[in-house]
């Protein structure tokens, strides 16, 4: 048995890419494979307005609220929301956008902005080597930035919101806009509390190459005139996700996904199953002092647990066993060093027991 542990492109639920097998050469009887179907055919269309459909009821995603299939992934649209949005409040320049810093793709997002509009880093956790997400009391907002920005799952750090900041006082009710492509449809969420959610979609989703974004509707329509057509959201919009060619191979996945999420019960069960998961994980690495974390508990990621052995010196042996086992992908991202589990959606409980298992192993032998 293989448990695949990346973080991103990640495993896939099984089911899923059975199915897209059996469906590979023809789909449907339509004697295509997806890969060959014109996107705006009728085959194609009803694969797309699944998907969609499937995706806003399995987030319970508002009437007035766009959802939009994309490419670029997320690194992408932190050049593309401050384009969609650093002029929300008018006038002929950009404005303030407030970031706050929790982690490695934080400080990429906020690289990016700098080079479209002003940018205030209302918190960051970057001098304690981003161990928790601030305080929402400590955060310095503007009172008139254009938006929020937060990353609320830190793939890299492993840190994760466990709050949904409330800023509209502070900031004369700035959006908020969310990175959540290492955690989206992990977890219930109340969408309405946001402007913007959007990320890749090669962790929880699909395959990479498909990037989604959700977006309020009074949000659209403020684009700078240097943002490209095929990013300005309400030309997306307008377009249903047809301005351009969209990914339709990657969309058609994340429909299969979709599809599965519903058949185990929704995100209310993945949720259940992911704490279960993390808890699992977390409790025995907390149990020892063979292995460490480093993320404040009220911060650490459901998704993604960076560890570490307590002699690097048995890194390469650690991760040659657990090869030896059928347990991929562990080695840490290597900004942090030692070892990253990362337990999405569509990795099993039974994955998580047999690291576990092999972890308990390990430290008994070494
Ligand atoms: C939280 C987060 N943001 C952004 C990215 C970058 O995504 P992409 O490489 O698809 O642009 C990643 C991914 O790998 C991520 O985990």
């Amino acid at each position: 048995m293989i448990y695949n542990f990346s973080a991103g492109p990640a495993v896939l639920p099984k089911e899923v890419l059975q199915q897209a097998a059996d469906e590979m050469l023809d789909w449907h009887g339509s004697g295509m494979s997806v890969m060959e179907m014109s996107h705006r055919g009728k085959e194609y269309m009803s694969i797309i307005e699944a998907a969609l459909r499937d995706m806003r009821e399995l987030l319970a995603v508002p009437a007035n609220y766009k959802i939009l299939f994309l490419q670029g992934g997320a690194i992408a649209e932190n050049a593309i929301i401050p384009m969609n949005l650093s002029a929300l409040r008018g006038g002929a320049q950009p404005g303030v956008a407030d970031y706050i810093n929790t982690g490695s793709w934080s400080v990429k997002s906020i690289k990016e902005a700098r080079r479209y509009c002003e940018v205030n880093v209302a918190a960051s956790s970057e001098a304690e080597k981003f161990a928790s997400i601030p305080a929402r009391e400590s955060w310095k907002l503007s009172h008139n930035a254009a938006y929020v920005h937060l990353c609320t799952n830190e793939t890299i750090d492993g840190v994760e919101y466990q709050f949904t900041p409330d800023v509209a006082a502070d900031t004369n009710n700035a959006p908020l806009v969310a990175d959540m492509s290492s955690h989206i449809l992990s977890r219930t969420l109340d969408v309405s509390k946001y402007g913007v959610i959007y990320g890749g979609a090669q962790k929880n989703i699909g395959p990479a190459g498909l990037t989604i974004v959700i977006v309020r509707e009074d949000l659209l329509g403020h684009a700078l005139p240097i943002c490209p057509s095929a990013f300005d959201w309400k030309i997306v919009a307008d377009n249903d996700s047809m301005y351009n060619t969209p990914p339709t191979y990657a969309i058609y996945i994340a429909g299969l996904v979709f599809q599965w999420l519903k058949r185990q019960g929704g995100v209310a069960e993945m949720e259940r199953r992911n704490i279960a998961k993390a808890g699992l994980l977390y409790d025995y690495l907390d149990s020892t002092d063979f292995y460490k974390t480093r993320i404040a508990k009220d911060s650490r990621s459901r998704m993604n647990v960076p560890f570490f052995l307590h002699d690097d010196s048995l890194n390469d042996i650690f991760l040659a066993g657990a090869k030896e086992r059928g347990l991929l992908q562990l080695k840490g991202h290597k900004s942090v060093g030692g070892m990253r589990a990362s337990i999405y959606n569509a990795m099993p409980l039974e994955g998580v027991q047999a690291l576990v298992e092999y972890l308990r192993e390990f430290e008994r032998t070494h």
